[in-house]
């Protein structure tokens, strides 16, 4: 733990339990923050929790589902009873690995709503619940979107428009959270090597990556920087806007 950029900041990062989640969430604590590592699988938000705590960092797992106002709002509450205050949320958690890709008329009426009730409402119900103890010393909610939305990926229109529409709640919270000395900012990442992503996708360390103007595969540790950014006082002039992080594929 060498970095104190953000110190003692209680974080929370939702589907922290794998994939780009638990990146942030080891991120986010060796530059010396408090994580909530929130996800709605326990055993992998522990493993996370594991990693940090051997990395000499502090962090707490937390069983959550973001789509479930009941579970968001006892989330928050607990974070804020333990270490009285909430300065950053990133909201990553999302349907994408499992996603059977297919045309948009052959989506089903419940996998639409699934989608949308993890990928979009999960995010407002997140910022939601946090709003309370954030307004009063200001904080930062870091989106989670993908550049899906700039490219327009066929065969999985549900993902896309969530994604999408992360986008515009990320401009609206901003708009309102900007009196509270809250900023809100969105990732959209490019296609990034996960465990979830290499199931999605044939041939996925090569997927697209002639495409890129730096062209080689992404890495969770690309978007890191991005991450730190949106999480600390650097960033403190900047709300309301999605970073493209890809390598150059999508131009915003
Ligand atoms: N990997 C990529 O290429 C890529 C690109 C762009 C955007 N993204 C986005 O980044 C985020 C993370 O992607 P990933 O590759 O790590 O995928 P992933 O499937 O490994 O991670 C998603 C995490 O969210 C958790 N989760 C799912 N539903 C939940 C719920 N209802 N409540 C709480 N937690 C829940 C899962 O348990 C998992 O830990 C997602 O929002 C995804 O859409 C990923």
């Amino acid at each position: 733990m060498s970095e104190t950029k953000l110190n003692g900041q209680v974080t929370i990062v939702t589907g922290a339990g794998g994939g780009l989640g638990r990146s942030f969430a080891l991120a986010l604590a060796a530059a010396g923050a408090r994580v909530v590592v929130a996800d709605c699988k326990l055993d992998g938000a522990a493993g996370t929790v594991e990693q940090i705590i051997a990395q000499g960092g502090e962090a707490i797992e937390m069983e959550l589902d973001v789509a479930e106002e009941a579970s968001v709002e006892r989330m928050a509450g607990s974070v804020a009873q333990r270490w009285g205050r909430i300065d950053v949320l990133v909201n990553n958690a999302g349907i994408y690995g499992g996603i059977t890709r297919k045309p948009f008329f052959e989506i089903t009426s419940s996998e639409w709503d699934e989608l949308m009730a993890v990928n979009l409402k999960g995010p407002w119900l997140c910022a939601r619940a946090v709003f309370p103890f954030m307004r009063e010393r200001g904080g930062s909610i870091i989106n989670i979107t993908s550049a899906t939305f700039y490219s327009g990926s066929p065969l999985w229109a549900h993902y896309v428009a969530s994604k999408g529409g992360v986008i515009g709640l990320t401009r609206a919270l901003a708009r309102e959270a900007g009196d509270y000395g809250i900023r809100v900012n969105a990732i959209a990442p490019g296609f990034t090597l996960t465990e979830a992503s290499l199931q999605l996708i044939e041939e996925a360390a090569q997927y697209g990556v002639n495409r890129g103007a730096i062209k080689r595969a992404q890495q969770a540790d690309d978007l890191i920087g991005a991450l730190l950014f949106f999480a600390a006082p650097d960033s403190d002039f900047v709300t309301g806007q999605t970073l493209v992080v890809d390598g150059g594929r999508q131009f915003n």
